[in-house]
């Protein structure tokens, strides 16, 4: 048992009368749990107990930094005499069981990763649980931005982000992947603020600052999802939008107008989109990650607002979670690459339809150089399919292996066995297991009895074990080429062959990934007169696009390229997103190992990061925040 000594706690109070209101609950469509239900990060033991719909009342206090709510759940009860809940750092004032003005509850012992376990004694027959609580300082799911810290510099900023298992630091849930639930929400907080969430949305403000909200589909707690700023929407399509600060919502209409393409794209590939409205919202730049596949509303960072559109793949990614793992989902944080590998296939997929193989073969031959990269860094365990992170923060599954290794698996079966039968297998089962949840054993065996047995020949070709329950990346993997890199590769030997200066290269028309190619192969040992040169001809320094500076500045830390620094340390101030930190810091550490350039600039930067970053970038620099 993870929590011993238990501290009885027994709470007599009146409830507030929106707590317990049962009049506007939706009929749920939830699917049963599976038999065979675990989940190594949660305390919920839902076979007994289920949460099936969610009531969410809530006021947020952008001046105290915190949310104050009730949270009304729905059960399904087997006859149990308790329900588990996820918490962690949640400040529980009151829980009410069926209406009754008091109820018997206990927090059990605090994991660092997991939280406390919240459970609730069950009378006979019990239907729903309330429990009003307030979030702490320490909710690592929310990030509080004062007005400087966005983009137009007028107004606070809260964003939430869930997934792994962080949804328990705002919510008290059953926070496992396996377990669905429908929800509504009555969010009040200040009426210059829109409130989103990931559900049916608002488009204009209104003048008390309260906005209702339904997500009539089942959804697993860590796409429980809520933006609060000042934004504004914009039509992309029918079906299509965009919501940013109003300083970024022309350029983000602009940077997203195929958002509708890309949804014809995939509707056609796998099957009708099931969640109504397709939304993105332009976070500040401090959202931790590229993209979050949030229902109806995708959160995307604004370092994808390159110009040009050259970055939205990330948002033809997002769009793909709405069949693979939003819709089909990863049963426990082990079987994270269900959701990641056939989004990086998918997302692969729609934009071979909209721009071509060629373009599509620049993108996978980038994931297959990160792929290698990572697989050489990582123990070997961690590089299955299958992952095994029981005991540990499920955030280490978030690798490469999940997306390209999964996604490249995918690609095999289809190399295999053609385009064709594996499109229809993918339709069949999104179709099938839709609001459902899968693991890595239940999909082998459902791909083996539809699709693999009908050739025993290719699937001995196929070596599935040595996918999904092996180490590295096997040999049997498809092959990765790209003319578009080939091309870049050509200007880049001639140039530091000496055969032509960098301005003579032919580089018009090249995409940011032609760019993020050249960077990433530039040879080791530049010089300062190369580097200049490289700045001078191809204005680095200055971009505009994240991706090109991010890698441009790999190469400026490592060689010590002053004219840089500014830049670089304006980037990392205020950019937040994890994936351009962790190799700019570790490019700062071995380019200077007392840490001390990292360490100043990770000062200044870190009141500007999630936490999802900061945990990464505190543990990488061995940072020690209380010793500011
Ligand atoms: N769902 C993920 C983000 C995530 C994964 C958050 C695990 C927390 C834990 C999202 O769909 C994603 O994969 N985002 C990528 C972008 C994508 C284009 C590869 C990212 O943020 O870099
Ligand atoms: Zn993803």
């Amino acid at each position: 048992m993870r929590y011993t000594n238990i501290a009885l706690l027994f709470i007599v109070g009146l409830l507030i009368a929106s707590c317990g209101s049962k009049e506007t609950k939706t009929e749920m469509k939830q699917a049963d749990i599976p038999k065979d239900w675990s989940d190594p990060h949660s305390y919920a033991k839902p076979l007994e107990a289920a949460v099936k719909h969610l009531n969410w009342i809530a006021q947020v206090s952008f001046k105290t930094k915190k949310i104050k709510a009730s949270a009304t759940w729905d059960i399904e009860n087997n006859n149990a005499d308790s329900i588990v809940f996820d918490t962690r750092n949640l400040d529980i004032h009151k829980v009410l069981v069926d209406g009754a003005d008091e109820a018997d509850y206990y927090l059990g012992d605090n994991d660092p990763v997991l939280g406390q376990p919240l459970v609730i004694k069950l009378p006979e027959g019990a239907e729903w649980v309330a429990i009003n609580y307030s979030t702490s300082k320490d909710a690592e799911a929310l990030q509080w931005l004062n007005a400087q810290q966005t983009h137009d510099k007028n107004n606070p900023f809260l964003f939430t982000q869930s997934q792994a298992i962080l949804a328990r630091t705002w919510i008290p849930c059953q926070d496992s992947p396996g377990i669905r639930f429908t929800y509504e929400a009555e969010v009040k907080s200040r009426p210059e603020l829109l409130t989103l969430m990931s559900a049916e949305n608002p488009v204009k403000k209104n003048a008390d600052g309260i906005y209702k909200f339904k997500m009539t589909e089942p959804i697993p707690s860590y796409l429980m999802a809520m933006a609060i700023g000042d934004v504004e929407f914009q039509k992309i399509g029918e079906q299509t939008g965009v919501y940013a600060e109003p300083g970024m919502i022309e350029a983000s209409a602009n940077e997203f107008a195929n958002m509708d393409s890309m949804l014809v794209a995939a509707e056609k590939l796998y099957g009708k989109y099931r969640w109504g409205r397709y939304d993105v919202i332009v976070l500040p730049p401090s959202f931790p990650f590229g993209g979050m596949e949030n229902p109806r509303l995708t959160f995307s960072t604004p370092t994808i607002i390159a110009g040009d559109r050259s970055l939205t793949s990330l948002i033809a990614h997002e769009l793909a979670h709405s069949w693979s793992g939003n819709l089909v989902t990863n049963a426990n944080w082990n079987d994270f690459w269900l959701n990641e590998g056939f989004t990086v296939y998918f997302e692969r997929r729609i934009m071979e339809e909209l721009y071509g193989k060629d373009y599509v073969n620049m993108l996978r031959e980038l994931g297959m150089q990160d792929l290698k990269k990572e697989v050489a860094d990582l123990p070997a365990r961690d590089t299955w399919l299958k992952l095994d992170l029981d005991g540990r923060n499920p955030d280490d599954g978030m690798t490469s292996v999940a997306y390209e290794k999964g996604a490249f698996f995918l690609e095999k079966i289809e190399e295999l066995y053609g385009r064709k039968k594996f499109d229809k297998f993918l339709n069949t089962y999104f179709e099938k297991f839709a609001f459902e949840t899968m693991t890595t054993e239940k999909f082998v065996s459902y791909l083996d009895s539809s699709l693999l047995s009908s050739d025993t020949a290719l699937k001995a070709k196929l070596r599935l074990n040595d996918w999904i329950y092996g180490p590295g990346i096997p040999d049997n993997a498809p092959e990765v080429t790209s003319e578009r890199f080939q091309r870049v590769e050509s200007a880049l030997k001639a140039w530091s062959d000496g055969a032509f200066e960098a301005k003579e290269l032919k580089t018009a028309g090249w995409s940011s990934h032609e760019w993020l190619h050249f960077l990433r192969n530039l040879p080791d040992t530049l010089s300062n007169e190369q580097m200049t040169e490289l700045d001078q001809s191809f204005g680095f320094t200055k971009s505009g696009n994240s991706e090109i500076l991010a890698a441009w500045f790999e190469h400026t830390i490592k060689h010590n390229y002053k004219p840089a620094d500014d830049a670089l340390e304006s980037f990392l101030v205020s950019v937040g997103r994890r994936k351009f930190l962790v190799p700019l810091y570790s490019a700062l550490t071995e380019a200077d190992p007392s840490k001390k350039r990292a360490t100043a600039i990770y000062k200044k930067a870190r009141p500007n990061y999630h936490s999802v970053s900061t945990n990464t970038i505190d543990e990488m620099l061995n940072y020690q925040k209380d010793k500011e």
